[in-house]
This record gives structure tokens, sequence and C-alpha cells, in this order.
């Protein structure tokens, strides 16, 4: 099969590099019989598990690769998509692809999501973070130093429901002020909540999100992990309501000890009545190109 022109042009003339970045990472499928990979795989990367609220579609789960594309625009993103397509036509088909947005800060700061509440004020910081994040060691495949494992989730939100209780039930169930942002037992966005002051959990339930999540024990410190999750919006279903809600993204160095913790944590808490994961994957993301002549991928061959 003829590949298409290196020259052809698609969409016109180049825009400006808009902020694009493309983050490029493996799944566990990758490691199969197919390409001889076999011996090359990470060992947290396993097919992703199943929780107790979640209805995984196989048009909306796994795959080979995963290719995060953002942007400023849009349209930049759909062209660096075309630009991909072109470039790999014998070789790549996609399997599914959603499409993320983030909010404006409102009314400043940390953005929302869909259900009205801050996202991404509890994430670790700094040097903290990246001692979550980065494979920094790992005998058994030492090709995988300088990546990190990435857990895509998409959580179809149901907003109808959700915009039928009152902000106060709102706010028990993350544990955190809408408005505000602020745990439910201080004043400002990033006070740290003490849970150990309140065991009963009469200020921030103890099942609510943020604690199950992050009970800010000790022991819990080396679970946490690093979201940088998106809007979605898939239109109507066919019984008119919205399909919209959450691409969850999380980076850290051991799916099992930080995600699949953290999310056992969160299996039967009160947010499950409203939302609903149904597809998603974990994947590898493949450590940075140190060098010109280097490539993605080189030291796992
Ligand atoms: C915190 C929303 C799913 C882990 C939060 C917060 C909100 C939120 C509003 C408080 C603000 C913040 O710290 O960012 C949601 C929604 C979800 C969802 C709407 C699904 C639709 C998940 C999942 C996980 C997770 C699947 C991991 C398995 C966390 C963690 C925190 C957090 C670790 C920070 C807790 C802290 O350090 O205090 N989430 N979340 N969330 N969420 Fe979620």
């Amino acid at each position: 099969m003829a590949r298409p022109p290196a020259d052809n042009g698609v969409l016109g003339a180049a825009p400006d590099t808009d902020g694009l970045t493309v983050t490029v990472a493996v799944g566990s499928s990758l490691f199969d019989d197919r390409f001889g990979l076999a011996n090359r795989r990470p060992a947290s990367l396993t097919p992703m598990r199943v929780f107790r609220n979640d209805r995984p579609e196989s048009a909306w789960t796994g795959g080979d690769l995963l290719i995060q594309i953002c942007a400023n625009h849009a349209d930049t993103v759909h062209r660096a998509v075309r630009e991909i397509l072109r470039a790999t036509r014998e070789n790549m088909q996609i399997l599914w692809r959603i499409r993320g947005f983030g909010s404006p800060p409102r009314p400043e700061g940390t953005p929302r999501n869909l259900m009205g509440f801050k996202d991404g004020t509890g994430n670790p910081q700094g040097a903290d973070a990246q001692s979550l994040i980065w494979l920094d060691h790992d005998v058994s495949q030492p090709w995988t130093v300088g990546g990190t494992f990435v857990v895509v989730r998409l959580i179809r939100m149901f907003t109808e429901f959700w915009d039928r209780i009152s902000i106060n039930e709102q706010e028990r169930i993350f544990g955190r002020r809408r408005d505000s942002g602020a745990p439910l037992d201080g004043n400002a966005e990033f006070d740290t909540p003490d849970y150990a002051a309140d065991p009963k959990g009469f200020a921030v339930p103890a099942d609510a999100h943020i604690r199950l999540a992050n009970p800010r024990t000790p022991e819990t410190a080396r679970q946490r992990l690093i979201r940088r999750s998106y809007n979605y919006d898939l239109g109507v279903d066919d019984n008119g309501n919205l399909q919209s809600g959450h691409i969850f993204v999380c980076f850290q160095q051991n799916i099992q000890q930080q995600f699949e913790t953290v999310q056992s944590r969160l299996d039967g808490e009160p947010l499950e009545d409203y939302v609903q994961p149904f597809g998603g994957g974990y994947f590898f993301v493949l450590p940075g190109i140190r060098t010109s002549s280097d490539w993605l991928g080189r030291g796992m061959l």
C-alpha cells in the first residue's frame, strides 16, 4: 500500500505550535506475542482491573498505544491527529478517541470539573510530586527508568441527577466546599484537612471522596498519585440525557500500589451513585528522548 506523500499539505499551512504536546504511552497488549516484546513488559503494566462500579465497554477500553495530544485549540489537536495518522497509515489503527477540555478557572485558580467542583487541589507538588511519578529504578526492566505509568478512566457523570441534590449534600460527597474548594474543616482552598482531630468525621465525613482517596497518614503517603483530568462531552444519549463526564488521568510509579490501592478505598463511596466508569486503560509513558539520534521506545528493543 502506497504511503501518502509527505507534502500533500493536510489542512493547509502549518499553524503556530499553539502549546502542542504529544505524550506516547504503551499498553500491556503491546507485550503479547505479536511484536516479540513479551520479555520487556514493565511489571506494573497489566490489563485494567475491573472495579465494582465499572461497566467497561470494549469500544472504549485498552489499546497497544495511548497518544495524548494537548494544545490550546481543538483545531491544532485535530491537525496533529491527522498528521500522525498519515505517517502511520500502514501500522496503526485508532481503537477509540475522546476529546477532552478544561474549564477556565472560576472565579480564579484551579479549574473545575463538570460537577462544578475545583479539581486538582490536593495534588502533590514539586519534588514531592516528582518522587511519586518517575521510575528512578526498576531492576526487572532497566529500560523503563525515566518513564511513568498513566491510568486513564473514562467516567460518565449522571449530571441531571447530580443537579437535583443540594449543595450541602454535594459538598459532603467530596469533603470540600464547592465555591472555595476549602476542605469542610477549613476556610481556604489549600488548608490541610486534619482527620486525626475529627476521627468520627463530623466535619469531613469518613466516606467523603477526599478522605478515602487520601487519608493523609504516614502509611498511605507513598500511595498518593498525581491527577491531570479533563472534562468530555459526547452529546446526548438515546434517552435524551447528557453524555458527559470526566477523563480521569493519573500518573504514578506503580499502578497497583498507587491507583489500584486508592481506587479500592473509593469502592462503594457515595460519589458512585452519580458516576459510571466505562473505559480507559493502564499505560506506560515512554522515557523521553535524550539525544538527537534517540527515539521514543528505543530502550525497549
Ligand atoms: C480529589 C473529583 C475520581 C482520586 C478530588 C476532588 C474532587 C474530585 C472535586 C477535590 C479537589 C482535589 O483535591 O482535586 C472527582 C471526580 C471523579 C473522581 C468527579 C470521577 C468522576 C477519582 C478517582 C481517583 C481519584 C478514580 C483515584 C482512584 C482523588 C485524589 C484526590 C481527589 C487522590 C485528592 C485527595 C487529597 O489529597 O485530599 N476528586 N474525582 N478521584 N481525587 Fe477525585
